[in-house]
């Protein structure tokens, strides 16, 4: 079984990313050589702890380490600044010095709290990101972002804090509820569809083995979309133009999750926004039709959906383009490929487009 490993550089920092069955080994043997601190806390949400927090933690104490479990309830809900202060108010108590670091163990919502936490955290220490979902796997657990969620809306506070090391031990992908896990195909059909034509084909073919949940082809396609998104996030980690190219699907993506109060999942919302996304892009690109149909088969063949779900309202949907953080002065724009695997040109990936244009995708795009 091999195992897939790259390093990126963000100033004088490096983030080490691995990915495989049993890389867990792995990190203990690289802290055990090189540890960013002796003191470490773990933190994971109250599905993972039992799971994978607890165990690891033992490894970790057992390898001479000064461990101490932190622990939240599970769910988007807990991803606020209430629960952040909590966390540092353990911390505070425990006396966490400068001299510790903290160990994120669980999907995006753990990894964007801890992240978060070890970011202000005495004005930073590191972080190491231990995902557990597909979707953290693949897209959440590398490029620094980092964050809560505000009343007023996801994601609206929050810092770039680079990891010093993310793992990705595919082993840990067994416990995933199916729906959990299937959704994370939308983040990992999206990184082929906007870099890797050949990672596009790769999912095709081992559609069976990975929804079968194979560690080997789960570890070559956790791998090649860390590269990519690891390489886009990294050449523009603030993310002033290329990184927007991540965003493909997004737009409407977030409009349809705002439209239905969240009731639609984020994974089903990005599929159903790439499909329509793509339309724009055969419209304004001139990507061949034939990759866009290549696209819905992809993603309908992970049980993923390839239209606006019915009951949205279009003016719902509009109202949640306009919010959108691409938009430049009052200007929806949307980050859409050229054709399967490639991006625009140039350091703005992103086009503008009417409100016209966009009712029309997504009226083209309805259930
Ligand atoms: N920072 C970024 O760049 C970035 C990118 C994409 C998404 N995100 C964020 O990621 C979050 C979504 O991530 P998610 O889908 O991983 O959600 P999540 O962390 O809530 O995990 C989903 C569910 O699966 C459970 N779970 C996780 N791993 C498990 C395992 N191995 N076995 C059993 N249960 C397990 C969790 O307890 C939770 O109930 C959102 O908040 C989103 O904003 C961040």
């Amino acid at each position: 079984m091999h195992t897939f490993e790259l390093a990126f550089e963000s100033g004088t920092r490096r983030c080490r990313v691995r990915a495989g069955d049993g890389v867990l080994d792995r990190l203990l043997g690289e802290l055990k050589d090189s540890a960013p601190a002796r003191r470490l806390f773990v933190v994971s949400d109250s599905n993972v702890f039992p799971l994978h927090g607890d165990p690891l933690a033992r490894r970790l104490a057992d390898s001479g380490f000064d461990v101490t479990c932190l622990t939240f309830p599970a769910g988007e809900g807990s991803k606020t600044r209430e629960t952040k202060a909590e966390l540092e108010d353990r911390l505070f108590e425990l006396e966490a010095g400068r001299d510790c670091a903290l160990v994120a163990v669980g999907g995006g919502v753990t990894g964007d709290l801890a992240g978060f936490v070890a970011a202000t955290w005495h004005r930073g220490v590191p972080v190491i990101q231990v995902p557990t979902t597909l979707l953290s796997m693949v897209d959440a657990s590398l490029g620094g972002k980092t964050g809560v969620n505000l009343s007023y809306g996801k994601n609206l506070l929050g810092a770039f804090h680079q990891p010093w090391g993310v793992y990705a031990d595919v082993a840990t992908l067994r416990t995933l509820p199916e729906f959990a896990y299937r959704e994370g195909f939308a983040e990992a059909i999206k990184t082929a569809f906007i870099a890797d034509a050949g990672l596009f084909d790769f999912l095709d073919g081992k559609r069976d083995g990975l929804l079968h949940r194979e560690p080997e082809p789960l570890t070559e396609l956790a791998g090649r979309c860390m590269r990519i998104k690891g390489e886009v996030a990294m050449a523009d980690e603030r993310e002033g133009g290329k990184r927007a190219m991540l965003n493909f699907g997004h737009t409407v993506a977030h409009a349809i999750e705002a439209a239905s109060d969240y009731g639609v999942s984020h994974g089903d919302a990005v599929a159903a926004g790439m499909a329509v996304e793509a339309r724009i892009a055969v419209a304004r690109h001139g990507m061949p039709e034939q990759d866009a149909q290549r696209l819905d088969g992809l993603l309908a063949g992970y049980g993923l959906p390839v239209a606006v779900p019915g009951g949205l309202e279009a003016t719902a949907l509009l109202a949640g383009a306009r919010r959108d953080k691409k938009n430049r002065e009052g200007q929806l724009r949307v980050a859409v490929p050229v054709a399967l695997g490639r991006m625009p040109e140039g350091a703005d990936p992103t086009v503008a487009v009417s409100e016209g244009e966009l009712l029309e995708a997504l009226q083209k795009g309805r259930n």
